[in-house]
């Protein structure tokens, strides 16, 4: 186990916006940091980053924790694992204390994983380059079609040798264990028990994640003969999850992020080629069709996807609807087509480096666009064909999720396509309508944001926005603990109180309230408890309190701005531009809110018990006491108006 010592250490060292950063492109929005979520696909920033609470929130996926918990989640580590990772980057020193051999094996399993990949790839590789059966094959291999020897050794390729167990044997040799090699699919154990290797007698390509570890291969065959399976791959395993690699993408990351736009093509050779060609942002999906995992991926470099295409026309229609996807995630799509029958790969060798650039840089359409070429190009005159097309575009462009470039593409498909803008406006509008009627169910939407609509209806002209009617008080419970959390700590004087903690104030103000949710009532509780000891609890208490519920929710609230909606605060003229200005109003605002919808309620029940009560007598009872407590409501609802306001 890592000792107390060393998790302080790295836990004080690691800056959230640092850990972060590495992975997210953050830009600064007042007092936090804020980006694309990583853990989901988005098109607007919804992921904060606080500095001075060290901590980590996406109000999209409502993901959230410290620096340590980000690693865990962003690399899929275990907690010892995440804490390795920092301690690596901040040269912390790692003290551990004896572990059993289990704990030890559990941790290092994946580990080895990782070892015995990158031994096969330089195994792999001293074959190419050193051995005579690997330079006279693979080697030559290569270079006959054209890779320089820069591009060989920046990608480690290498060769396997047309033996039956050559890797297995040396791996062997090497004290690696064969539980490893199998899992890897490096070997294969045949009936008799035996392991022999995978990958014999072909070129191999290394397969790394994007910090740069092998984490699996593709062996090409050499011989033409079309019984032999071009490829072998690496099948899944602990540590290849083929889709949400993308090949190319640890040597892309940082041209991407540098030139803002990501090449992607299809293939290991035309990662290589273009490469060959100096252009060294591109990423191949490697023969699966692109995912949704490989498409944010991308997404965390960069808004802006290049497509490569073959000039084949079978292969770019079979591919229109998979782009789709790209759209729907918020990137811009641009497509490069080749002359027919050439692939980036063989146009590259063609022309040369230097034309082959040109020819992509001058080459680019918008795929939209391109689509709707080809789709015009292959209906011809026959006018149904025709009106199947625009009902196929409006549908991708229903997809960008960015109000004013969809309406670009209205413009520029309405002369395309020599219709009225009006009628693909139309059209647009009801693919929306349908889309968002599936996209508004109550899971699918963050309940702080609950009187706004949608932001794709926003802009236009008949705002569908229906308030939703929550069914419990979850809103304004949590926004008590959001102000426990954020100024519970901050001494005032009001009227008739004199010097206190809002966190006291807020208590005595709470005991004739019931807390229904049970993670906030678990967290009033706690509170109450410690003030009534003497203790005023920290937010911090919370947001690192072992009760992983209680946590999530204290980091969710000490991110978050306002529980409830500004349009709540605005409707009862309360000014939230910057809550702390008027603290009085946002306290009080919350306690009362909180207390109305209590009173509310219980108006309610009884105007149902009303109803069904028979006896005139007891009715008589009920209605005295509906009118007392309808009196209690509007005092809160006169002081929610005028007193706050002040
Ligand atoms: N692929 C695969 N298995 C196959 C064929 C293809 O896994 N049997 C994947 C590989 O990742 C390959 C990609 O699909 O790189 C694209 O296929 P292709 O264009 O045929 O491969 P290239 O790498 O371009 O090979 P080459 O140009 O050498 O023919
Ligand atoms: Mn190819």
């Amino acid at each position: 186990m890592i000792n107390r010592e060393t998790i302080d250490k790295i836990m004080d060292t690691a800056r959230i916006e640092e850990v972060v950063g590495d992975f997210v492109h953050l830009k600064k929005r007042g007092t936090s940091l804020i980006g694309n979520c990583p853990f989901h696909g988005e098109k607007t920033p919804s992921f904060h980053v606080s500095v001075t609470k060290g901590i980590y929130k996406c109000f999209g996926c409502g993901k959230g924790g410290d620096s340590v918990r980000f690693i865990m989640e962003h690399e899929k580590y275990s907690y010892p694992e995440a804490l390795k990772f920092l301690a690596q980057k901040y040269n912390i020193e790692v003290e551990e204390t004896v572990e059993t051999v289990q704990d030890l094996e559990a941790q290092n399993a994946k580990e080895s994983l990782y070892i015995v990949s990158q031994f096969a790839a330089t195994f792999f590789e001293d074959q190419l380059w050193n051995n005579s059966e690997g330079k006279a094959i693979g080697l030559s291999y290569f270079k006959e079609r054209g890779f320089r020897e820069d591009i060989i050794k920046k990608f480690n390729l290498g060769y396997s040798p047309d033996v039956w167990d050559a890797l297995t044997q040396d791996a062997v040799k090497n004290k690696h264990a064969e539980e490893y090699l199998e899992k890897t699919g490096l070997s294969i154990r045949n009936d008799k028990g035996k392991l022999y290797d995978r990958f014999r007698g072909r070129v191999m390509f290394p397969i790394h994640n994007f910090t740069g570890r092998v984490i699996g291969f593709g062996g090409r065959t050499l011989k033409t003969d079309k019984n032999v399976p071009k490829y072998v791959n690496s099948p899944e395993s602990e540590i290849y999850h083929k889709s949400n690699v993308l090949y190319g993408l640890f040597h892309a990351k940082k041209a991407i992020r540098d030139l803002d736009n990501c090449y992607l093509v299809e293939g290991y050779a035309d990662v290589l080629s273009v490469h060959q060609a100096y252009i060294e942002n591109v990423v191949a999906s490697s023969g699966t069709s692109l995912t949704i995992e490989q498409i944010r991926l991308i997404g965390r470099f960069t808004q802006n996807v290049t497509i490569l295409y073959d000039g084949d026309a079978a292969g770019i229609k079979a591919s229109l609807r998979g782009l789709d996807m790209i759209l729907e995630e918020g990137l811009n799509v641009k497509v490069v087509s080749f002359p027919a029958g050439d692939d980036p790969d063989s146009y590259m060798h063609k022309v040369g480096a230097g034309e082959f650039k040109t020819y992509i840089e001058n080459n680019r359409q918008d795929f939209i666009l391109y689509k709707a070429n080809i789709l015009l190009a292959e209906a011809g005159n026959d006018p149904i064909k025709r009106a199947g097309i625009i009902r196929d575009i409006v549908e991708s462009i229903a997809k960008i999720p960015d109000n004013i470039k969809a309406s670009v593409f209205i413009r520029e498909c309405s002369s395309l396509l020599a219709i009225e803008e009006r009628v693909l406006l139309s059209e647009l509008n009801t693919m929306r309508a349908a889309k968002f009627k599936k996209a508004s169910s109550p899971q699918a939407r963050p309940a702080q944001y609950e009187d706004m609509p949608p932001a794709d209806l926003m802009a236009d002209n008949e705002p569908q926005v229906t308030a939703t009617a929550t069914t419990n008080d979850d809103l304004q419970e949590q926004e008590i603990v959001r102000l426990l959390l954020a100024f519970g700590h901050e001494l005032v004087s009001w009227d008739k109180i004199d010097n206190m903690y809002i966190g006291s104030f807020i208590m005595q103000n709470l005991t004739d309230v019931t807390f229904e949710n049970a993670l906030c009532k678990k967290i009033i509780d706690h509170y109450r408890t410690e003030i009534e000891n003497g203790q005023l609890p920290t937010a911090n208490q919370f947001i690192k309190s072992e009760d992983r519920e209680v946590a999530d929710l204290a980091i969710t609230l000490s991110t978050s701005p306002y529980t409830l909606s500004e349009n709540w605060y605005n409707k009862h003229n309360i000014y939230v531009r910057d809550e702390t200005i008027n603290l009085k109003a946002t306290i009080l605002g919350g306690l009362y809110h909180l207390k109305k919808r209590k009173v509310d309620r219980i108006l309610l029940d009884l105007l149902k018990e009303i109803k069904m009560e028979s006896d005139a007598a007891n009715q008589e009872i009920l209605m005295q006491r509906y009118a007392f407590i309808k009196n209690v409501e509007k005092e809160i609802s006169r002081f929610l108006g005028s007193v706050i306001v002040k």
